[in-house]
């Protein structure tokens, strides 16, 4: 089967840039990316793509050469769904915030609705991709709704499952040259079909070898198994930070040392002020609820860890600031660099920074913040969340700055939260000037150069470096 029309449902951070990619390397499929969300389609449409509404380096000029060609960005999801052979579901799956599994399951309420609105508007069969990362097994329930909610008139849906491992930041590389591409489907010769389906729309850019396929569960559960594992890494180091701090270690001596063992590896073992980002908290927090529902607590039990060392992490990072400022941050002003998870995205989900912010505005610390790609109405957002105080309180405790040197004028302190490259280039000695003494730098993300700093006079501390 041939596929000529490519349907996806949820415009965000992985619908966006993957259809666009998707889209320039196949000149000879149309594709519709839809979302209920108006405005987000009306960014996706600016002419002027520096307005995307995703931050992604590289990502303007896929969709500037493929939009209005074969990329194409609406709000009518009905007429998307009836025109297009496949579809993938891409919205959203929170953490439950409600009910059973409250604060740990996924929240599959978006995917149900895409599954019944394509039984609905369906009047052909369907290859239903998941492209939005599933509990293990929600393949039987999508397919029960198609089945069963549709208007009965023989139709027949083929589910697969397909996770994203784009990361932010680096999500058109990523997707010009996966590491692998995954899919899942039934072992029937109909499910095989809809697989070939999916991996002749891949082969147009991605070496067969690195197409894997699977059975559909295998292929859920893989997603899940990815991010717990590279967030285990992350929490592993972080630990370790901590202990490198207490004994003179260098965590990034030890991470070098480790990760020249072949077995071990050199990537993903940067410490830091704790992983952010939409997914790798709400997935392990899906996969320990899935664990549990099975009565695998000690399996439960085991990735659980990962979160509580990481909220650990961000929470020690903010104590240290209170502490070496003499016990007191009240009234002190205390300067951001960084907001967003990590550099190159405008993506601020579950980021260690709103987490420090929201701890140093219950000591009394005026936070400013300065971050070159996220815009005040996030942060503000971000913190008004957490609900920890007033929306008042917060925009009183929390200034925005367009400028970072301004962000740190008259500041004690100077948190690193964010690794942006700009942040290594600034003319420290001139920050240094415009700050009280003595001046210190907290630097979350061990980017700065601590023999420079330490010769202009700060204080430095860097994470996981002993003294
Ligand atoms: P997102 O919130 O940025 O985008 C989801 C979009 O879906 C929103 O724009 C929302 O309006 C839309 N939507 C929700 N319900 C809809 C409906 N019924 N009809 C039409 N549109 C609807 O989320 P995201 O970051 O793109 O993540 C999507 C999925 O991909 C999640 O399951 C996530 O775990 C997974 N994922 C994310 C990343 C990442 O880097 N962000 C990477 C891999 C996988
Ligand atoms: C992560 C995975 O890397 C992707 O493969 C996956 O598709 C995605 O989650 C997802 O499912 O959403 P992402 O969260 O975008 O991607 O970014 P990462 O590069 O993984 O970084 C996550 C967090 O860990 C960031 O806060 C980053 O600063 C932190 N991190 C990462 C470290 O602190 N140290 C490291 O060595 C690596």
């Amino acid at each position: 089967m041939k596929i000529k029309n490519i349907c996806c449902i949820g415009a965000g951070y992985v619908g966006g840039p993957t259809m666009a990619v998707i889209a320039q390397k196949c000149p000879h499929i149309n594709v519709t990316v839809v979302d209920i969300n108006a405005d987000r389609i009306a960014a996706w449409n600016d002419e002027d793509v520096s307005k995307l509404p995703v931050y992604e380096p590289g990502l303007d000029a896929v969709v500037a050469e493929a939009r209005g060609r074969n990329l194409f960005f609406s709000t009518d999801v009905d007429k998307a769904i009836d025109e297009a052979e496949m579809i993938f579901m891409s919205v959203n799956t929170p953490t439950k915030t409600y009910g059973k599994g409250k604060g740990m399951a996924a929240d599959l309420k978006y995917i149900e609705l895409c599954a019944r609105q394509i039984a609905r508007v369906a009047k052909d069969d369907k290859i239903v991709v998941e492209k939005s990362t599933l509990p293990v097994r929600t393949a039987s329930a999508i397919k029960n709704i198609l089945d069963n909610t549709g208007n009965g008139n023989g139709i027949k849906f083929q589910i697969l499952s397909n996770p994203e491992f784009l990361a932010e930041g680096t999500a058109i590389a990523d997707l010009m040259n996966p590491d692998r591409v995954l899919i899942g489907g039934d072992t029937t010769p109909e499910g095989q079909e809809a697989i070939q389906a999916l991996v002749d729309v891949y082969a147009n850019w991605v070496p067969e070898e690195q197409i894997l396929t699977t059975n559909v569960w295998s292929s859920e559960l893989s997603k899940l198994t990815a991010n717990a594992f590279l967030a285990q890494r992350v929490s592993s180091i972080n630990a370790m930070s901590e202990l490198c701090e207490k004994t003179g270690a260098d965590v990034n001596e030890v991470a070098k040392a480790i990760g020249m063992d072949s077995r071990i590896g050199p990537k993903f073992l940067k410490a830091s002020v704790g992983f952010g980002g939409s997914c790798f908290q709400k997935d392990i927090l899906n996969l320990v609820y899935i664990a549990k529902t099975y009565g695998l607590d000690e399996v439960a039990d085991y990735w659980e860890q990962v979160i509580i060392m990481n909220d650990h992490q961000k929470r020690r990072f903010a104590d240290n600031i209170v502490s070496t400022l003499y016990n007191t941050v009240s009234g002190k002003k205390i300067a951001f660099l960084g907001w967003a998870f990590k550099k190159d995205t405008n993506d601020t989900r579950e980021s260690a920074a709103i987490y420090v912010a929201d701890d140093l505005l219950n000591e009394q610390a005026k936070v400013s913040v300065y971050d070159p790609k996220v815009v005040a109405e996030r942060m503000y957002a971000d913190l008004d969340y957490l609900n920890t105080r007033t929306a008042e309180e917060n925009r009183e405790g929390l200034e925005v700055c367009k400028d970072s040197y301004q962000a740190c004028e008259g500041a004690h302190a100077i948190a690193v939260l964010t690794e942006w490259d700009e942040f290594k280039t600034y003319d420290w000695k001139k920050i240094y000037d415009q700050m009280q003494k003595p001046a210190f730098v907290f630097d979350g993300r061990g980017i700065l150069d601590k023999e420079q700093l330490k010769e202009i006079g700060f204080v430095y501390y860097k994470i996981g470096e002993g003294e």
